[in-house]
């Protein structure tokens, strides 16, 4: 078949941890969608790899006493063998580390350099003088000077999401000591980003994919195109070219990884990698997580243009993810892990399959839950598809002897043509869910059919009208099965043997679906669709609260102050001078405390638990410097500290003068 020729990429994973339900929103419609493009004829070369460079693993690797590499290497593997258990298969599966993309990274930049795009300045970075180094991205957090959230180095992950440039981020410390950073002087390298404006505003309306990629790229291009600082001081990465202190950003050699594994896949199978990348042979698909979308749309093609290689044609980006209600977080507990928690409880890979694909739009925000899973699965997967294909092939192995002679009725052709039709279009255009509806409505409206044609009682009155109505239904069953090997491929085949096929369903092609069944033998079919239990759905859920308690007691034993933090608060001695009713209140009490210096006056709210002749002439500690109020009226500047609910005042065990210094 002559079709298109296509490369799928998707994003690369970070080999710092293990995979999760977030990677596979990305993954799982990645392949589905390059099942169905096979299914449809096309040519396509299916690529990913692992992303081993930058701060998430070196940061991981120091925590854990590991090398980058060895860290990389295990979760490489991890992460390849995960993909398998989810049946998404890649062609090629890659690691940025490797000599080719080593190799790849640097031709380019270098090719960059030489066209004028790169050039040195000298720029502020965070650095931290306790561990005497400097603190790119990940080793330095911060206030966003966008929006005022707490940020990353180089990205704003906790709120507006934006890209930040090294120095720009406020209030920088030291993610691994603790340490207030300072700014000092470096030089780096920058990639003249803000002269692609013109060919980025042209570029991205034709960009195909999905419509949040290119939305919100452009708007970012018609706003303002800031050059990219592409190099960092790490040890861990891939060189810049003439400087052996700085290796390039790794949002540099992480795309860049794309064309490298294309050319390691294509140096294994006798292919030219160039047919893709630099002679407009093919087409180069994007699949992506929404969070990633900048780094794809606006870096990504400028640096393929600057250098001379193919731009991308399409990228697809898919929504945030949610778990019960909560933005997906490791940290909090926010977390479905794809091993631990879901193919080593038993489950099917298909079943996460098809509800990743079916519950929401691929744009859209998923909120994950449990529940929602099991719902999905035992009404729609179970009780539409699988009872429409056991009752089919049950009723024409009994009651029949397999798929009896006869010609399928037009209409069911018809119908299955139609279907074919909307799930082609929808497939163009990356919706998903349209297309996963649209084959579950081709198995609803066989359920409705056989249920309505009742050919379990026909044949007793008509067995040659009972007989073409069960070859109806196998010619949808024949349908349905080719139709979704892209979305559940394991369920698939087992129904493609139930037919009697003895070949594989992935080779076969969508217009099959029309050609109509031999007479002949089935196999004694067995019920392949399960429901899901509640005592499952029950177990899985207690996993997820225990993991979200625990994440909870872990943050607050973990917010622990550093001793400059302590010294930020004035904490002193002060003598109470006198202690006088707040007029029309029960609880306060005016008080002036001689603290050294001077006298404050302090606002308390203690009068139930003292009378003002045991207050005056007592040592206290008081807060000197919280910030002034005004309570009921009168000024309030200080705080004196007291414990518990009955507010037992804290006093000095020995006289200390007025103004000492707690410490
Ligand atoms: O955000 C991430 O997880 C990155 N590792 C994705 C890299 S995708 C590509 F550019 F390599
Ligand atoms: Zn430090």
């Amino acid at each position: 078949m002559n079709g298109r020729s296509l490369l799928v990429t998707c994003g690369l994973p970070y080999t710092n941890g293990p995979c999760h339900l977030g990677h596979l929103r990305t993954y799982v419609p990645a392949d589905f969608f390059v099942r169905y493009m096979r299914r449809k004829g096309n040519n396509v070369t299916f690529i990913c790899g692992s992303d081993n460079h930058g701060t998430p693993v070196v940061v991981s690797a120091e925590k854990e006493g590991v090398t980058p590499r060895e860290l990389c290497e295990r979760f490489h593997t991890h992460f390849y063998e995960t993909f398998r258990r989810m049946n998404v298969v890649f062609d090629h599966f890659g690691m940025t580390d490797n000599p080719v993309n080593h190799h790849r990274t640097r031709s380019l930049v270098q090719t960059l350099i030489d066209k004028g795009y790169v050039y040195p300045e000298i720029v502020k970075q965070c650095y931290c003088t306790k561990c005497q180094r400097f603190l790119p991205d990940r080793y330095v957090e911060g206030t966003c000077p966008h929006c005022g959230a707490i940020a990353r180095g180089d990205e704003c992950d906790q709120g507006c999401g934006k890209h930040l440039e090294p120095g720009e981020i406020k209030n920088p410390t030291c993610t691994v000591c603790g340490t207030k950073s300072e700014f000092r002087d470096q030089e780096h390298f920058f990639f003249k980003l803000s002269e692609f404006k013109d060919f980025l505003k042209d570029y991205l309306p034709k960009l195909k994919g999905t419509q949040n990629a290119r939305n919100y790229s452009l708007g970012w291009v018609n706003d303002s195109l800031h050059d990219w600082c592409i190099t960092r001081t790490l040890d861990w990465g891939v060189k810049f070219p003439g400087r052996s202190d700085l290796v390039v950003y790794v949002w540099v050699d992480a795309p860049i990884g794309y064309i490298a594994f294309t050319e390691e896949w294509a140096k294994e199978n006798g292919k030219d990698w160039q047919d893709l990348w630099c002679r407009e042979n093919g087409e180069v698909i994007h699949f992506i997580g929404g969070d990633i979308v900048y780094h794809h749309c606006i870096f990504w093609p400028a640096l393929l243009k600057g250098a001379g290689y193919n731009l991308p044609d399409a990228v697809v980006a898919s929504g945030m993810l949610k778990v019960d209600d909560h933005k997906f977080s490791k940290s909090r507990g926010y977390v479905v892990w794809t091993n631990e928690d879901y193919l080593d409880s038993g489950l099917s890979s298909d079943y996460l399959r098809y509800y990743l694909l079916a519950y929401t739009s691929h744009t859209k925000e998923l909120n994950f839950s449990w529940s929602a899973f099991q719902e999905r699965i035992n009404n729609e997967l179970v009780n539409i598809l699988g009872n429409f294909t056991y009752r089919t092939l049950s009723i024409a192995n009994s009651k029949f002897g397999g798929i009896p002679e006869g010609e399928v009725s037009e209409e069911i052709l018809a119908k299955i043509r139609e279907t074919i039709s909307i799930v082609d279009s929808a497939m163009n255009e990356y919706d998903f869910k349209f297309t996963v509806d649209s084959i579950m409505g081709l198995a609803a409206f066989g359920n409705n059919y056989i249920q309505t044609n009742e050919p379990w009682k026909l044949i007793k009155k008509d067995k040659n009208e009972a007989s073409l109505v069960i070859l109806n239904c196998l010619q949808l069953v024949k349908a349905l099965t080719i139709l979704i090997e892209p979305l559940i491929p394991d369920l698939a085949q087992g129904l493609w043997e139930q037919m009697g096929c003895e070949d594989t369903v992935s080779d076969s092609h969508i217009p099959e679906t029309g050609i109509q069944l031999k007479a002949g033998g089935l196999k004694n079919p067995t019920i392949l669709f399960h429901k899901i239990d509640d005592e499952m759905v029950q177990k899985l859920s207690d996993t997820l609260s225990e993991r979200v308690k625990i994440a909870d007691k872990k943050s607050l034993k973990e917010e622990l102050v550093n001793i400059d933090d302590f010294h930020r608060l004035d904490i002193k001695i002060g003598k109470i001078l006198s202690a006088e009713a707040v007029p029309k209140s029960t609880k306060l009490l005016k008080l002036m405390v001689d603290i050294g210096e001077e006298v404050r006056q302090i606002v308390s709210g203690i009068s139930q638990f003292y009378s003002t002749d045991d207050l005056v002439g007592k040592h206290v500690v008081v807060l000197v410097n919280l910030a002034p109020a005004k309570i009921f009226g009168i000024e309030s500047r200080g705080m004196i500290l007291a414990a518990g609910d009955e507010a037992s005042l804290l006093i000095p065990l020995r006289d200390v003068e007025n103004g000492t210094k707690i410490r």
